[in-house]
C-alpha cells in the first residue's frame, strides 16, 4: 500500500478554466511557503481530456500513484465539448471518478455560504438568502455512480437498454452519516437526511440506518429525514432551515447544484472529499471547486478563482491541521470582496471588474 507523504500537494488543473484557477492556487500556496515558513512540497499533472490529448487516457498510472501518495490533490476542473463524443471509459470524467472510488473518498462537503456582499447576486430574494450557511454532505463512491450491474446492452426488436444499479450498505451509509453528525456538532447541531426512502428500497435501508446510527451515537443532535424532491423545494422555499443536509451521491450532485446558486456564483464555493483517517492520523482527499470546466470563458482570464482558493481553505482546515492559517486566508477573501473588488461572474454596479489573476493578487495582497 502506497503511503502518504506528508505535506505533499498534488496540483491538477485539468480542463477549462482549471488551469488559470489552479494557478491562482499555487501563487497562495507558494505564498504560505516563503511567509509562513510552510513547506508544502508542490507537484503538478495533467488530468482529463487533456491528459486524453496526450496520453490517451484521462489519467495515467503514474499520475494515479502521485495522487495515492500526496496528502492534498488540488483539482481544478475536467470536461468540456471536444471530449464529449469519446467512449465512456476515456471520457475526462472517469479520471475524477477513479480517483474519488480509488482513494475511498466517500464524503464529499459542499459549503453553501452566501456572502453579505454578494447577497444580491443571487436569483432569490435578500432575506431568503441573507446569512445563509448549510453543508451538503454527499456520499461519494456508492449509489448510482458506481453500482454494478451496469452498461448499454442491446435487447430484442432492434432496441438497447441502459442499466444503472442504486445499491447502498449498511456500513456506506453510516460512515458518511457520521460525517455529517460530527460535522452538525460543530455547527447548529441539525442534521437533515434526504433520499427518496418512499420509491427506493436503497432509500429506506438510507433511513434506518441513519436513525440507527443517530439512536446508538448521536441523540444530541437535531435529526430529521426529508424526502429528495422535498428538500430541492425546501431548499429554494426557506434553505435557512437546513444547517447540514446528508445524502447519497446522486442527490448529492443536484442538491449541491441547486444549493450552490442561493449564494449567487458557482465561482465562490469549493469543496472538499474527504477519506477515512487511517490508523496513523493519515487521511487522503482532494480539494476542487463545485463549478465545472466552464469551456465558453475559458483561457479568457476572467474566471474566478474563489471557489480554488476556498477549497485550499478547507485543505488547510482538514488535511494539513492549519486552521489559523485557514482563517487568514478566508479573511483575505472577505476583504478583497469588501474593496468592491469582483471577478466578471460577480460583478454589480459600483464594482470593479478584476481579472482571474488580479483576483489572485488582490488575495494575497490581503494576506501580507
Ligand atoms: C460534481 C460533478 C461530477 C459529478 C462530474 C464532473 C462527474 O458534477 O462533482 O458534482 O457528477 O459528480
Ligand atoms: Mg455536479
Amino acid at each position: 500500500m502506497i503511503k502518504v507523504k506528508k505535506r505533499k500537494i498534488l496540483l491538477l488543473p485539468g480542463d477549462g478554466i482549471g488551469p488559470e484557477v489552479i494557478r491562482e492556487v499555487r501563487k497562495i500556496i507558494t505564498w504560505f511557503n516563503d511567509n509562513k515558513s510552510l513547506d508544502f512540497e508542490i507537484d503538478q499533472e495533467l488530468i482529463g481530456g487533456c491528459s486524453y490529448d496526450k496520453h490517451g487516457t484521462p489519467i495515467t498510472d503514474e499520475v494515479f500513484y502521485k495522487a495515492l501518495e500526496s496528502e492534498v490533490i488540488m483539482l481544478g476542473a475536467v470536461g468540456g465539448p471536444t471530449w464529449d463524443s469519446l467512449e465512456f471509459s476515456k471520457k475526462p470524467e472517469r479520471a475524477l471518478l477513479k480517483l474519488r472510488k480509488e482513494l475511498k473518498l466517500f464524503a464529499n462537503l459542499r459549503p453553501a455560504i452566501c456572502f453579505e456582499q454578494l447577497v444580491d447576486a443571487s436569483t432569490l430574494k435578500p432575506e431568503i438568502v441573507s446569512g445563509l450557511d448549510i453543508m451538503i454532505v454527499r456520499e461519494l463512491t456508492g449509489g448510482i455512480y458506481f453500482g454494478e450491474p451496469r452498461g448499454i446492452k442491446p435487447i430484442e426488436n432492434g432496441e438497447r437498454k441502459g442499466i444503472n444499479t442504486h445499491t447502498y450498505t449498511t456500513s456506506e451509509i453510516k460512515r458518511v452519516a457520521r460525517v455529517a453528525f460530527d460535522l452538525a456538532r460543530k455547527r447548529s447541531n441539525k442534521v437533515t437526511s434526504s433520499e427518496k426512502s418512499n420509491v427506493m428500497e436503497a432509500g429506506q435501508l438510507w433511513r434506518e440506518e441513519v436513525q440507527e446510527l443517530h439512536n446508538k451515537e448521536y441523540k444530541d443532535v437535531e435529526l430529521s429525514h426529508m424526502l429528495a424532491d422535498n428538500c430541492a423545494m425546501q431548499l429554494l422555499r426557506n434553505p435557512k432551515q437546513f444547517d447540514v443536509i446528508v445524502t447519497d451521491n446522486l442527490f448529492g450532485d443536484m442538491l449541491s447544484d441547486q444549493a450552490s446558486m442561493l449564494t449567487g456564483s458557482l465561482g465562490l464555493l469549493p469543496s472538499a472529499s474527504l477519506g477515512a483517517k487511517n490508523k496513523d492520523g493519515e487521511m487522503r482527499a482532494m480539494y476542487e471547486p463545485i463549478h465545472g470546466s466552464a469551456p465558453d470563458i475559458a483561457g479568457k482570464g476572467i474566471a474566478n478563482p474563489i471557489a480554488s482558493i476556498l477549497s485550499f481553505a478547507m485543505a488547510l482546515r482538514y488535511s494539513l491541521d492549519l486552521d489559523k492559517e485557514a482563517d487568514i486566508l478566508e479573511k483575505a477573501v472577505q476583504d478583497v470582496l469588501n474593496d468592491s473588488l469582483r471577478t466578471k461572474d460577480i460583478m454589480s454596479d459600483s464594482m470593479k471588474e478584476i481579472s482571474t489573476s488580479a483576483m489572485g493578487d488582490a488575495i494575497i495582497s490581503k494576506l501580507q
